[in-house]
């Protein structure tokens, strides 16, 4: 018999606990024509803002050794123009959908929050509390504005709230500790780790913005010791996130704790990698015997 990898996370029922990563997917359904959508644990659409943004300047992308750095900006058509077309369009495919939310101020997510609450079809809201290039600090590395934030998004939410917070903290549990007192549902860990490539050839930064967030698989080890750390000190349930291309690696972040994973950078270079990684959980948990992937969550904290 076929292992069970439906979960619930936070109150959502998932067919499998394998999601897209927030801004490495589009909106979520423009993907339709290359990938079966609707055997994915849930969609993360890229992060979603008050006013639109066009993001920052090229270049914005750049690669650099087992990963790439990124100063895409959030650049978003805005949560009213979200709400018209493209969540319309994710509704018809029959996953849950999760919209992640960033702001500059705590006004800015608490108003585009209000927006999303009008709608049908949405499952939860993932705070991005840890984009990089959004102001000039991370703002889960200030404690009170990450609680502010969660707090008075989660007084108006009518979803379940999901704190995703960056990698770059001396003690990520305390970080992930504060999320959850501060009412997130769930914690996603983690989002890009600030960092800088410089060309020598032309003795210039590879991004427009001089420095960026890199993912990829050089982060898969910082993002799993994350996971680790914090399922020791929270309750809420952590999507695990970094560098996660293989099914193996899906794995990893389970054992260390994490309910759920969202696939990134890996989907830019190939998008049907995410059914890949869902089967390949599927034949790993077959081949050991294992029933359900319930099993396998958190199991290294249990050796
Ligand atoms: C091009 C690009 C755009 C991203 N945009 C967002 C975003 O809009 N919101 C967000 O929360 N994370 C964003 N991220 C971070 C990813 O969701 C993910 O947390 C990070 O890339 C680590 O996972 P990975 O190594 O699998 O890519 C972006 C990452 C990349 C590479």
């Amino acid at each position: 018999m076929k292992p069970d990898l439906s979960i619930d996370f936070a109150g959502i029922k998932l067919k499998n606990p394998i999601l897209t990563a927030s801004g490495t997917f589009g909106y979520g359904y423009e993907l339709a024509d290359l990938i079966p959508l609707q055997k994915l644990g849930a969609i993360v659409t890229k992060t979603i803002t008050f006013e639109p943004r066009e993001g920052n300047l090229q270049p914005r992308i750049a690669e650099v050794e087992s990963g790439m750095l990124n100063t895409v900006g959030l650049q978003n058509i805005g949560v009213k123009a979200f709400v018209e077309e493209p969540l319309e369009k994710l509704n018809k495919i029959g996953v849950p959908v999760i919209v992640s939310v960033a702001g500059a101020v705590t006004k800015e997510y608490v108003e585009t929050v209000r927006i999303l609450n009008g709608q049908n079809g949405i499952s939860a809201i993932e705070l991005n509390l840890s984009c990089p290039n959004l102001r000039k600090k991370i703002i889960c590395h200030d404690l009170c504005l990450l609680r502010e934030i969660v707090r008075e998004v989660k007084s108006v939410s009518k979803v379940p709230v999901i704190a995703k917070l960056s990698p770059l903290a001396t003690d990520i549990a305390e970080v992930a500790l504060s999320a959850q007192n501060a009412g997130a549902d769930g914690v996603t860990l983690a989002n890009t780790y600030p960092a800088m490539a410089i060309d020598v050839k032309t003795f210039k930064p590879k991004l427009s913005t001089l420095k960026g967030g890199i993912s990829g698989s050089c982060i898969k080890p910082i993002s799993v010791r994350c996971v680790y750390d914090a399922y020791q000190s929270i309750k809420v349930p952590i999507i695990g996130c970094g560098g996660i291309t293989t099914s193996e690696d899906a794995i990893e972040f389970l054992l260390a704790g994490a309910r759920a994973v969202s696939v990134g950078s890996s989907s830019l270079v190939s998008p049907r990698n995410l059914v890949k990684v869902i089967y390949g959980v599927e034949n790993i948990l077959e081949e050991k015997g294992i029933k359900s992937v319930k099993d396998v969550i958190g199991f290294v904290n249990k050796v």
